[in-house]
């Protein structure tokens, strides 16, 4: 493809730091009649031992908190493709308490997808010892600093219930900024970056399926640039057999993208705290954070939860997106991995989810 159908770099998301400093309106934080109007809404909803994939949209009515809610969504998905909710209410709320808000916020604006070989829709992001680097490892087990990488559907929702006492800041560059200026500086790697690169699934491919697909990282459809870029699984995907080693000009492109990605102008460092929920759309978002110590008592550890959503006014993708997302046109159901155990019950949400938000399956 030409990048010379690029568009315009003035998109929202197209944020170098400087306006993330200036232009704070990413930041949202609740107040205490928003807090109190999302716990009366957790607890009314709350049923003892009822499967997280059982609830609706409708056993939560959030009163006046949806507004700022709906504002961060709107943020995350068609301005600037990041938002901060801040004050969830987190004093004296069970961690159960607290995954299950996180799911409940979830269910208003979009539907979750399973994020691994177990098909969990929630993921604990917590240091379980699980070797990052390894060719199954995935980073939310690690304590691991990760390599920038999207999530598996439109939008990662992050609520932080721990942090740790040292480490475990999170980063966020703008994959559109860097495209745009690597289009500036070196518009030749970033048409290498549009050619298909291997990509390590990490061993959670259904039986008989490659351990591998090729996808290119940049792609342009319409007025919106996407990318789709995870270091980790392009060197996995090069230690598989029948894999070719990448071309001088492909290392050197890469290389070149992780130098900008981690760069001053463009990566954003943020620490979360207890109580905030990070927002970030994956498909003009790159995302990661740094190694963390954690607290040695168990109910201390750093603990975040994690959905990954795919959203009712979703993007339509490059055609080369659907290896990865499955259905590429907007407002459908798509991205995540099924895993082993994507069964009734998760066909029967997915459907349902999907007719009370008016999307496709
Ligand atoms: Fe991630």
């Amino acid at each position: 493809m030409n990048t010379s159908f690029v568009p315009s770099p003035d998109a929202r998301c197209a944020w170098q730091v400087r306006d993330l400093q200036t232009d704070r309106s990413w930041i949202i934080a609740l107040d205490d009649a928003d807090r109190a109007d999302l716990l009366g809404a957790l607890r009314a909803g709350r049923t003892p031992g009822k499967a997280l994939l059982d609830y609706r949209r409708g056993d939560f009515a959030f009163g006046r908190a949806l507004a700022p809610l709906k504002r961060a969504f709107a943020q995350a998905q068609h301005g600037l493709g990041i938002a901060l909710i801040k004050g969830l209410p987190r004093e004296g709320v069970s961690a159960e308490e607290f995954e299950l808000l996180t799911w409940a916020i979830g269910l208003h604006f979009g539907v979750a997808r399973p994020q691994d070989k177990a098909s969990r829709y929630l993921n604990q992001v917590r240091d379980v010892g699980v070797d990052y680097r390894s060719p199954t490892g995935r980073g939310y087990s690690s304590k691991a600093e990760l390599d920038f990488h999207i999530d598996g559907a439109d939008l990662v929702a992050l609520s932080c219930f721990n942090q740790a006492p040292t480490g475990g800041d999170s980063m966020a560059t703008s994959s559109t900024a860097v495209f745009h200026r690597l289009r500036n500086e070196r518009p030749d790697l970033a048409e290498v970056l549009m050619q298909p690169y291997p990509w390590s699934r990490q061993g959670e491919q259904p039986p008989g399926e490659l351990p591998f697909s090729m996808q290119p990282i940049y792609a342009v459809q319409g007025d919106q640039v996407f990318c789709n870029w995870n270091r980790n699984r392009l060197n996995n995907a090069l230690k598989l057999d029948g894999i070719a080693p990448l071309t001088a000009v492909q290392r050197e492109a890469v290389e070149y993208l992780d130098a900008l990605v981690r760069s001053e102008p463009f990566m954003f460092t943020m620490r979360l705290e207890a109580g905030d929920l990070q927002l970030l759309n994956n498909h003009c978002m790159l995302h990661s954070r740094t190694e963390f110590q954690d607290h040695p008592e168990p109910d201390r550890k750093r603990t975040l939860y994690r959905l990954w959503l795919a959203t009712p006014d979703g993007p339509h993708m490059p055609p080369a997106w659907s290896i990865f997302f499955g259905a590429t046109a907007g407002g459908t159901v798509r991205g995540g991995i099924h895993g082993d155990h994507y069964n009734d019950a998760c066909r029967a949400f997915d459907r349902a989810q999907a007719a009370d938000l008016g999307m496709g399956v």
